[in-house]
């Protein structure tokens, strides 16, 4: 049965959508790291169980979900898996462009099929010469009456290519900075849309990374979302709103490695005794499951200001994305450490835990631009 006829309690929901990741998520995790193919099985999953839907609004075919539960959902699939964990988080990043500026025929143009999961959404910011200073975009938009022409290259995309719906920013005046900065919802099948170079990464090896190239690409001018000049801020709001995701998937990935180290230490038998029993691992058990609880609440505590419609949400955003992702790698690590050669091996799901966590400190901004985000919050802060 879906999870949308539970939507009202958290955590009924929760609970279902943890069993459906332990019961069909993480058998299919190693596979998905092996093969490094995306999961489409695990896409038609989260499409079945409306897991996919629960950004979008009930008025566009969506379950309307809280960010809060949308949060937990990420963290329950990236226990198991961290890539189909990402299915969920990137299909809410593609789409916040259109949720915070669309207008209602965009709205109703895209997001029954987003939130069916018939199509995924992507979100197209960073290129190859700007990634932590997002402003010094190169791509251009040119109005040509109808029809905006867009010219350029974005890279290291998620789900690029296989998304037909991606936000793409792009300079329509470049004069004025990131003021000149416009959005757009792009069709993967628009004229002078391609793909081009295919990553290969490091973990989260089933997410698709991809250069989009856009060749004279023929954009409708209704496709432009807000008004010209205003795509800077969008994507500043729209990274707001799904860094959070970001943390909550750390907070997944962490959750499974201390999982993991917890029923190791307590069946692996070495001087007569289980590890357990040593105050050492015990001592370093204490100190993940610690972290690991610190990084959900600063992750929950954003989520309900989302969910409360605070305005000043980019400081607690940065912090739960920062601290979340600082833990994903202290606490994996941690596991690979508590399980010895063992962890170090594929026998077993620390390896693939900590090489995906390395992702979350680096992406929807880096550790560092998070810390900028919290101090210049902190100094004009009255
Ligand atoms: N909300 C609303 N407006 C904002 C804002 C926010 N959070 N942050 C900045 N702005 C506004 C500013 O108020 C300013 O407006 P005015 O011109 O009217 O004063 C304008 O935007 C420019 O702001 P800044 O001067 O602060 O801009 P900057 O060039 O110094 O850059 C930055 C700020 C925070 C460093 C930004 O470039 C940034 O966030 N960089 C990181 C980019 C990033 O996170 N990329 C991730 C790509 S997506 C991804 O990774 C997805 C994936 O794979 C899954």
């Amino acid at each position: 049965m879906a999870v949308s006829h539970i939507i009202e309690d958290e955590k009924a929901l929760i609970e279902a959508i943890r069993e459906i990741a332990q019961e069909k998520v993480a058998p299919r995790a190693a596979a998905i790291d092996a093969s490094g193919e995306f999961p489409w099985d695990m896409k038609e999953l989260l499409a079945q169980q409306d897991i996919l839907a629960m950004p979008f609004p009930a008025e566009y075919g969506g379950v309307g979900a809280s960010e809060l539960a949308t949060v937990m959902a990420i963290e329950e699939l990236s226990r198991s898996c961290a890539t189909t964990g990402l299915i969920l988080a990137v299909q809410q990043l593609g789409s916040t462009p259109i949720l915070l500026a669309g207008n209602e025929v965009q709205k109703q143009t895209y997001f029954p099929r987003l939130a069916s999961g018939e199509w995924l959404a992507a979100f197209g910011l960073t290129e190859s010469g700007s990634g932590s200073d997002a402003g010094a975009m190169q791509t251009f938009a040119v109005r040509r009456g109808d029809k905006y022409i867009l010219n350029g290259s974005k890279r290291f995309i998620t789900n690029g290519g296989l998304a037909q719906v991606n936000s793409i920013f792009a300079l329509t005046d470049p004069a004025k900075g990131t003021s000149g900065i416009s959005a757009f919802i792009v069709e993967k099948d628009f004229p002078g849309f391609s793909v081009g170079r295919i990553e290969e990464k490091m973990g989260i090896k089933g997410s698709q990374t991809a250069e989009l190239i856009f060749t004279d690409c023929e954009v409708p001018v209704e496709n432009l979302l807000g008004q010209e000049g205003e795509g800077f801020k969008i994507a500043m709001m729209t990274l707001d709103r799904t860094r959070p995701g970001i943390g909550a998937q750390a907070v997944g990935l962490a959750q499974g490695a201390l999982d993991l180290a917890v029923s190791y230490a307590k069946q692996r038998v070495q001087f007569n005794k289980p590890i357990a029993d040593n105050q050492g691992i015990q001592f370093m058990l204490a100190d993940m499951a610690t972290k690991v609880e610190a990084a959900r609440l600063l992750v929950y505590n954003v989520a309900e200001m989302i969910d409360r419609h605070e305005k000043q949400i980019s400081k607690y955003a940065a912090m739960a994305k920062l601290f979340a992702s600082d833990a994903a790698m202290d606490v994996t690590n941690d596991a690979i450490q508590v399980l010895g050669g063992y962890g170090y091996m594929k026998d077993y799901p620390a390896e693939r835990m900590m090489r995906d966590a390395k992702i979350t400190q680096i992406y929807e901004g880096t550790n560092q631009i998070q810390r900028l985000v919290i101090a210049r919050a902190l100094l004009t802060e009255l």
